[in-house]
């Protein structure tokens, strides 16, 4: 069996989902349930012997030592992170908590559970990291996309807190030999997406009548990967990775952030018109920029392509339409993790950024 860490956030959730209906393969799903962590997104897996849930803290040495002694993971996937760039600048400490010190506390276990198996497990075991491509910095709007060889240059508590657990993972390999394998990874979107983030966010503002609120001037570059081809190439990673390595992994998608709103209300139109007859698009506010905000995101995945044979199967056009016609689908989910915590947050952000 594999133990998959944040199985129950965005990325995580998707991948846990996609495992299951492709392998037979258990899975042991540990999850702090945060504020981005929801069991609902899991519900079809409620009777499923092979998925067992257990909610903890990545950096709960005892806890984590106790399941990898338990279920004899054949790998270690680490999904569990705090993710958004915005909390990160209203927060650190969080980032710092569990994307640094989680991280570290889960390879010193991983480290040990690892060290005492059976040399043949030994050999066949993985850690598995998956992180982002915003620890790579930002780029002009004429500077190649980034590829492996780039140098880390984080500029957000979030991204620097990602980046010092890729440097982690990294040590942990060249020092005590573990068998890791790191993923970096452009914007993901797709169902399950919990509506802070730029997409969700605007589909649901949209159908509620409210403002759509866009940082600056909206044309901050970010590259789209729709979250169900982001699951393929970690199980491709994982089956076939070179220990050590980083992969990054992107869909080829680069847009400016107000073309993905204006096409998010293009959808809208088409699929569920406002009553008045009027476009989405007349909701478009534009608000303070986020503080540091980076330009612009681009991945150049042609090393996992060429290395491993991965390619996405969605374009941006077949993604962000599954994706929109996920969200008419899914009003219960919607409400549901519009919660009291959610309405505090969104009150804070957007009176600050008005
Ligand atoms: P998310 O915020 O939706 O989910 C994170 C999950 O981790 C939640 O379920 C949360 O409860 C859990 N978690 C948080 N702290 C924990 C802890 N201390 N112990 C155990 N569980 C904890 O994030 P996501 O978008 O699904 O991202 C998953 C991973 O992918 C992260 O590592 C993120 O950095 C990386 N990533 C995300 C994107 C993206 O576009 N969303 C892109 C590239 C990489
Ligand atoms: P986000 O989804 O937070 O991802 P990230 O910051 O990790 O790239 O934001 C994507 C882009 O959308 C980013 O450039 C910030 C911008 N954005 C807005 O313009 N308005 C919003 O309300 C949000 C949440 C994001």
């Amino acid at each position: 069996m594999i133990l998959v860490t944040g199985g129950a956030g965005f990325i995580g959730a998707n991948f846990v989902l996609d495992w299951l209906a492709q392998s037979g393969e258990a899975v042991v799903n540990l999850d702090k349930l945060t504020y981005a962590g929801n069991l609902e997104t899991l519900a079809s897996l409620k009777d499923d012997p092979k998925h067992v849930f257990v909610q903890g803290d990545i950096g709960d040495s005892e806890l984590i030592d106790r399941l990898l002694a338990e279920h004899q993971p054949r790998a270690v996937l680490n999904f569990a992170a705090e993710s958004h760039v915005d909390r990160s600048i209203h927060g650190p400490e969080d980032f710092v908590h569990t994307n640094v010190l989680g991280t570290f506390r889960l390879l010193e276990s991983v480290r040990g559970y690892w060290s005492g198996l059976a040399p043949e497990s030994k050999q066949a075991f993985r850690f598995l990291h998956v992180s982002t491509d915003e620890v790579y910095g930002s780029l002009s709007a004429t500077d190649p996309a980034f590829t492996e060889e780039n140098k880390y240059e984080p500029n957000s508590p979030y991204s620097a807190s990602k980046a010092a657990s890729d440097h982690l993972v990294r040590a942990w390999h060249h020092t005590y030999g573990l068998p890791v394998l790191t993923t970096n990874c452009s914007n993901n979107y797709g169902p399950f997406h919990f509506p802070e983030k730029l997409i969700p966010l605007m589909i649901v503002n949209a159908l509620a009548g409210k403002p759509l609120p866009v940082y600056g001037d909206g044309m901050q570059v970010r590259d789209w990967l729709y979250v169900k081809d982001h699951c393929s190439a970690i199980r491709r990673v994982l089956e076939g990775g070179k220990l050590g390595e980083t992969y990054n992994v992107g869909g080829w998608n680069e847009k400016p952030n107000i073309e993905i709103v204006n096409t998010v209300c293009a959808l809208l139109d088409e699929l569920r018109p406002r009553a008045d007859g009027r476009s989405y698009r007349e909701q478009i506010t534009y608000v303070t920029d986020r503080p540091g905000h980076d330009r612009r995101y681009a991945i150049d995945a042609h090393k996992l392509e060429r290395e491993l044979g991965w390619k996405p199967a969605e374009t941006f056009d077949t993604g962000i339409r599954k994706t929109v016609e996920w969200y008419l689908d899914h009003a219960e989910w919607v409400r549901n993790v519009q919660s009291g915590a959610y309405r505090d947050w969104v009150k804070k952000q957007y009176e600050a950024a008005a």
